[in-house]
């Protein structure tokens, strides 16, 4: 603490001699031939500085952990027949990030992260949404199990100046799902410069567990988002013509809009509630003094037992909950991101090395530092057993469905908000097949439903990914089948997403559409303007 204060962002000055206009929409085979192509020049030009390329070890390992991490604070309901009603504003916003200067962001209630939301399973939850920015949004929340009225997708658009009051009853098990824009082609932006927030879901098993619980002391939500700031402290947002390959990466780490930050916590088990709110940086998480932790939910619930563990990697979009001991603890420890190098991102990192100077998946980051309160040491049992699941059986299985994912397309379609891919009938247990045909990784996320992964190029999933899923990452020549079984939300005419959750991808099209409906005979109806705005009251419909 005693180390000269260094908050200067650290800004890689984008490389603008690369920016290169894209037609929009883009048609794939262009967009490939163009990555292909910068390769190409980039690997011919040697001249191109990459100044993190030269030190690609620890990108900010010259930060002194000295900003006080902030914990959103929890959103106070109030009860209105029955239903619990949260208050939610999409609003411009300014944040000190930086001491002394303040960014520009987008905001829930002012703030960013938005303020954590958190009901318990049975509860019927209404929120009203209104949106005072001069541009359209949409409020999807993510792992939520809902109908398609109400799941916040792109077909729900609050406008500016319009408003959006979905509910429903919680259906979801105790889980950590969260909530962000999904406005058409603007998702990434959105999510970027600030619109994101915590779900918390209990249920009466998490109730009864003896698991750290108390928010923000030993149950700590920490989304880790990614950013490039100008010398202002401002967010430079990257459009996709630095980006087609990776997607947006920047080169400092927010941890709940912290820069640079430490938190103080007892020297106890604590529980840490990780979610990756990047566009495209995926984290490999482990801690400093390389410690086992114990993995205990993923993202749509606890899993049966505890896994050991003491690296994580979690792509965009992807949460787990981990607990880790602080009680025997001397010193701070930090939260890292670490290096992996598995082979099947070498391709993305040298393409993106080149176009984005450096700011490529091998790179490592320090993520949070730890401290334990002195004089606190209490040391716990963690629970053996977590969770009882209901296995989905593969012998009941209706239907399967492949869904071949290229540079940007899913089974070569781009996004068509008037296109219906698939029709799902309620109820059913079917496995969807995910082949990923590309030479980088894409993640794979389904709307309104949590699956079971049930193998990787046939090889059972590693233990830390047997439990509810909503999003996987599929690396290149990979297939990953998943297995889920559809709920009772019938709704001919609204459809639900599947789409990459790199969200510079998902922006350009990577995603396609379903519905959910009880006969799968006739043609579906959407109905929702194309790009349809909104105004004013606009108030889900219920199936
Ligand atoms: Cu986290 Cu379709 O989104
Ligand atoms: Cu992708």
């Amino acid at each position: 603490m005693s180390q000269p204060a260094r908050l200067e962002p650290v800004v890689n000055s984008p490389d603008l001699s690369l920016r290169i206009r894209l037609p929009h929409p883009a048609p794939p085979a262009l967009l490939v031939l163009l990555a292909v192509g910068m390769l190409l020049a980039a690997c011919l030009s040697p001249q191109l500085e990459h100044p993190q390329a030269q030190n690609p070890e620890f990108v900010n390992g010259h930060l002194v952990a000295q900003n006080r991490l902030l914990i959103p604070p929890l959103l106070a309901p109030h009860m209105e027949n029955g239903e619990k009603v949260f208050d939610l504003t999409v609003g411009p916003g300014e944040a000190e990030i930086f001491p002394g200067k303040i960014t520009q962001i987008l905001s829930y209630n002012g703030m960013y992260p938005g303020p954590t939301i958190r009901a318990h399973a049975g509860d019927r939850v209404r929120l009203n949404i209104t949106n005072t920015l001069e541009e359209t949004t949409t409020v999807h929340w993510h792992g939520m199990e809902l109908p398609a009225a109400m799941d916040g997708g792109p077909h729900q658009v609050i406008g500016p100046g319009g408003s959006w009051q979905p509910y429903w009853t919680i259906n979801n098990q105790a889980a950590t799902l969260w909530y962000h824009p999904h406005t058409m082609g603007k998702t990434a932006e959105q999510v970027y410069r600030g619109l994101s927030g915590f779900f918390i879901i209990d249920d009466e098993n998490s109730d009864s567990l003896a698991l750290p619980r108390e928010y923000g002391v030993d149950d700590i939500p920490l989304v880790v988002q990614d950013k490039l700031f100008d010398p202002d402290g401002q967010f430079i947002y990257v459009h996709e013509h630095r980006v087609i390959t990776a997607g947006l990466l920047g080169d400092s780490i927010l941890v709940n809009g912290t820069y640079a930050p430490y938190i103080e916590a007892p020297a106890k088990l604590i529980r840490l509630r990780l979610l990756n709110g990047s566009a495209a940086r995926r984290y490999n998480f482990g801690f400093s003094d390389n410690c086992t932790f114990h993995l205990i939910a993923t993202d749509g619930g606890l899993l049966e037992a505890p896994v050991e563990q003491t690296r994580l990697l979690l792509s965009p979009g992807e949460r787990a909950e981990i607990l880790v001991d602080l009680s025997n603890l001397k010193e701070p420890i930090r939260l890292m991101s670490y290096v992996f190098t598995d082979g099947e991102n070498a391709v993305q990192n040298a393409i993106q090395e080149q176009l984005a100077g450096g700011t490529d998946e091998g790179q490592q980051f320090q993520i949070l530092e730890l401290r334990p309160k002195t004089g606190t040491f209490v040391s716990e049992q963690i629970p053996k057993v977590l969770n009882t699941i209901e296995h989905l059986d593969e012998n009941v299985v209706l239907k399967t469905r492949r869904f071949v994912l290229e540079a940007f397309t899913i089974n070569s379609k781009m996004m068509d908000h008037e296109r219906i891919d698939e029709v799902v009938r309620t109820g059913a247990t079917e496995i969807w097949e995910v082949e990923n045909n590309s030479p980088i990784y894409h993640g794979f996320h389904v709307h309104g439903i949590q699956f079971w992964v049930l193998d990787r190029n046939g090889m059972t999933p590693p233990v830390s990914e047997q439990g509810w899923k909503d999003t996987v990452t599929v690396t290149p020549q990979e297939t990953v089948r998943l297995i889920m079984k559809f709920l009772e939300y019938s709704d001919p005419n609204l459809p639900y997403m599947f789409h990459c959750h790199n969200l510079t991808h998902e922006d350009m099209g990577m995603m396609g559409q379903f519905v959910v409906v009880d006969e799968p005979s006739g043609q579906a109806q959407i109905q929702s303007p194309p790009d349809g705005i909104k105004q004013g009251d606009h108030a889900g419909h219920q199936n």
